[in-house]
C-alpha cells in the first residue's frame, strides 16, 4: 500500500487526477470505477479542466459508479446519477451510454444488483477505481458490521452515514436509509485502487487503517490491505492521527 500525504484537498485532487489522466492517456478504452461524495469533486474538476485545456479525451472511456441511493430516480438532484452528470459527465466528451450507475428506483434495484458485477466483468473489469472513505471506515456503502456483502447488493446505511450525508439533503429525514452498493468483492477485483481522504473527520478511520495492519468487517476499508495495488492520497488533516 502506497501512502501519499499532501497539504490540502486541492493537492490531493491534483495528485489523484494525475493518476487518472495517465490511465486514460495510456489506455483510452479504459474502464474506470468512480465515486460520489464531496471528496472526489476536486478531482473531477481537475479532469474537466484537463479535458477543456489539454484535450484529455474520454470518448472511449467506460465508467462504473460504486453506489446509488435506493428509491431515488436519476432525475432526483440527490441521486448519485444526477450528481455524476452534474459534477463530471456533462462537462466531458464521454458518451452517456458508457457511464453506469446502479439503478436506484425500487422496481429496478434488484435486477440492477444482479447484473452489475457481471456487466463489469464482461466489459473487462475495472482498471482504476477511485474510492472515498466514510468517517466510520466504510467503502462505497459497505458499512461496518458483522458481515460485508461480497457482491453488489442492497444495503442498510448506518446512522453515522445518514448523519454524515444529511448535509446534502434539506433535512435528515430525507436521507434514504438504504442504498445499492458494490460489494467488497466487486471492489477488490479492480486492478488498481486510489483512495482519497481529506479533512480531520477522516483521521480516525485513516489512523485505524494505517496504524495496525489488521482486516476486520468492522473497518471495511481494511480489506484494501489485501489488495496488491492501492494508493492512498490523504491531506495532512486526514493523516493527522497516523503514528
Ligand atoms: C460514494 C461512496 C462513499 C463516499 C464516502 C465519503 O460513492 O462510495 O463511500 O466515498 O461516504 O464521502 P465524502 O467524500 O462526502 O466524505
Amino acid at each position: 500500500m502506497k501512502v501519499i500525504v499532501k497539504n490540502n484537498h486541492k493537492e490531493v485532487s491534483k495528485e489523484a487526477a494525475d493518476i487518472f489522466e495517465m490511465e486514460i492517456r495510456n489506455n483510452p478504452k479504459t474502464i474506470l470505477g468512480l465515486a460520489t461524495g464531496s471528496t472526489p469533486i476536486g478531482m473531477y474538476k481537475e479532469l474537466i479542466k484537463r479535458h477543456n485545456e489539454e484535450g484529455l479525451d474520454f470518448s472511449s472511456v467506460t465508467t462504473f459508479n460504486l453506489d446509488e441511493y435506493l428509491g431515488l430516480d436519476p432525475n432526483n438532484p440527490n441521486s448519485y446519477r444526477y450528481f455524476m452528470n452534474q459534477e463530471l459527465f456533462n462537462h466531458i466528451n464521454i458518451p452517456i451510454e458508457n457511464t453506469h450507475v446502479p439503478l436506484g428506483e425500487e422496481d429496478k434495484a434488484e435486477i440492477s444488483c444482479k447484473v452489475y458485477d457481471s456487466m463489469i466483468q464482461e466489459m473487462g473489469g475495472i482498471k482504476l477505481q477511485v474510492l472515498g472513505i466514510g468517517s466510520n471506515g466504510h467503502i462505497a456503502f459497505n458499512e461496518p458490521g458483522e458481515r460485508l456483502s461480497a457482491n453488489t447488493s442492497i444495503v442498510d446505511l448506518t446512522n453515522e452515514t445518514i448523519q454524515d450525508n444529511a448535509r446534502f439533503f434539506d433535512s435528515i429525514d430525507e436521507v434514504p436509509k438504504k442504498a445499492i452498493s458494490m460489494g467488497m468483492g466487486s471492489i477488490l477485483k479492480a486492478e488498481k485502487i486510489v483512495l482519497i481522504a481529506s479533512g480531520e473527520n477522516k483521521a480516525p478511520a485513516i489512523a485505524k487503517l494505517l496504524n495496525e495492519p489488521y482486516i476486520s468487517t468492522y473497518l471495511p476499508v481494511s480489506f484494501l490491505l489485501a489488495h496488491k495495488d492501492v494508493t492512498i492520497i490523504c491531506d495532512e488533516d486526514a493523516y493527522s492521527l497516523v503514528k
